[in-house]
């Protein structure tokens, strides 16, 4: 089937290039021209693993251009994958870009389609949306569905191909028929992933509670870290001995210094938001935002202590700076206030990360260096900072470590080095949760 997909940013191109691979032809519409130009010329705009090979796959079902009424031209279905900035000042998706490519796509549209929000909006807005397109063309039978997705940076190939589930808020027997048809690829044996068709502001708010619960998950065990401590336990143990009652799960019970990224941050703000004014405050959820943010911010607090309570002078290697590994997203990444207080503090910052120097350049200050790799960051550095867990990291033996620094200071905030082999090699190490 025909397939549109408004904007070729992060979610509309991998949700692009797989639909492809499920057998659609799809057009992407990518309105900034020298992104379009990158993706004509197959030059992928974000560092995705696996992304590039995807496109050049099925290239053949794949087409980019600036053209929204070509694309959605003999469509079935047109997502609309564009951008929901959180709007300044008040914790609002901002919902402008949305509502203008929703009232685009039906001016544009000749014959009746499915339009198909996979942006993530607040609870309401395909009600919206539907009124913008009911006004737009009151001669055409236009459907308006939510399909959030569920697809974490990194990883984000996988989670398509192989759902856990698909969610689908529509209301009418022909939406959810080209909606099922669109997901026929993964719905069917032998992965035969459940695909849940709900109401429309049903849909929405599984996209919030779920991404709610998962930061949730971790700022508990961020919590529990803390306490352990203070205690003396090790988070590692208790996040291994909760994960196995299978009513925790295993996932998302990793420690470290905060949850950043595109996606927690804003959802998490906007649920806050959305209930308020609903009368029905998340309180929870509320603590969750406040208990990150103060995480974040007290990161630096935990290198310098481990510096003796001043780093004037002292030379600091940072290793990552992404909001998680295999991503060069630096959105609301720990590393952003890490490395302005540290600086901040007289530190001289000496930082690496494998994907994300380019992204990270205009969010930190100008004085730092930025090193071509892991060991020439940690050269002559009295400490050494892992923010970020790639493993490329994990392979630096402890001896190469103790051959390159001067001091002998390493803070984990992801526990990922291998604590014993540094130990022996006579460093002090600082990890998180581990009392
Ligand atoms: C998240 C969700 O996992 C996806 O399901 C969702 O589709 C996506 O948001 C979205 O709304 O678009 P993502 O932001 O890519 O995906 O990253 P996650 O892997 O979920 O990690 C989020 C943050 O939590 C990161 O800062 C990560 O370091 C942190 N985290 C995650 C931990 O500190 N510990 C963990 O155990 C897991």
């Amino acid at each position: 089937m025909r397939i549109a997909m408004i904007g070729g940013g992060y979610v509309g191109l991998v949700s692009g290039a797989c639909f492809a691979a499920f057998g659609h032809e799809v057009a992407i519409v990518e309105a900034d021209a020298a992104r379009l130009a990158a993706l004509r010329a197959r030059r992928m705009p974000i560092y995705e693993p696996g992304l590039a090979e995807l496109v050049a796959e099925h290239d053949a079902r794949l087409r980019f251009t600036a053209s929204l009424a070509e694309a959605v031209a003999g469509a079935e279905a047109v997502f609309i994958a564009v951008g929901t900035p959180t709007r300044r000042g008040d914790g609002h998706a901002d919902l402008s870009y949305v509502f203008a490519a929703a009232e685009q796509v039906a001016r544009a549209l000749t014959a009746p389609t499915v339009i198909v929000t996979k942006s993530t909006v607040p609870v309401g807005t395909g009600r919206r949306i539907a009124r913008i397109v009911a006004e737009a063309r009151p001669d055409l039978a236009i459907e308006v569905a939510s399909n959030p997705e569920f697809l974490r940076e990194g990883n984000a190939i996988a989670d398509f191909m192989h759902p856990d589930r698909v969610v689908v808020g529509c209301e009418s027997a022909r939406a959810r028929e080209v909606l099922a048809r669109v997901y026929a690829a993964v719905a069917t044996p032998p992965l035969s992933a459940p695909v849940l068709f709900t109401r429309l502001e049903t849909a929405e708010l599984i996209k919030y509670a779920a991404n709610a619960f998962l930061a949730m998950k971790v700022t508990f065990i961020n919590e529990m870290a803390d306490l352990a401590e203070r205690v003396g336990a090790d988070v590692g143990e208790i996040a291994h001995g909760i994960g196995l009652d299978a009513r925790i799960g295993p996932r998302f019970l990793q420690a470290g210094p905060g949850f950043g990224g595109s996606c927690f941050p804003k959802d998490t703000l906007a649920l806050v938001r959305i209930a308020q004014e609903a009368g029905a405050p998340t309180r929870l959820i509320e603590t969750v935002v406040a208990v990150n943010d103060a995480r974040k911010a007290a990161n630096a607090a935990r290198v310098i202590a481990a510096m003796g309570g001043d780093v004037r002078g002292k030379t600091i290697a940072v290793w990552g700076l992404t909001f998680k590994a295999e991503t060069d997203d630096m959105r609301d990444s720990p590393a952003i206030p890490l490395v302005a207080r540290l600086d901040g503090d007289g530190a001289r910052l000496r930082v690496f990360d494998p994907q994300g120097m380019e992204q990270a350049r205009p969010l930190l200050p100008g004085r730092i260096e930025w090193c071509d790799d892991a060991l020439a960051a940690a050269r002559g550095a009295d400490a050494l900072v892992v923010v970020t867990e790639w493993k490329q990291f994990r392979d630096i033996s402890a001896a190469a470590l103790l051959a390159a620094m001067a001091g002998r200071v390493v803070v984990d905030l992801r526990n990922l080095l291998d604590e014993a082999a540094l130990l022996e090699a006579g460093f002090a190490v600082v990890g998180i949760g581990k009392g």
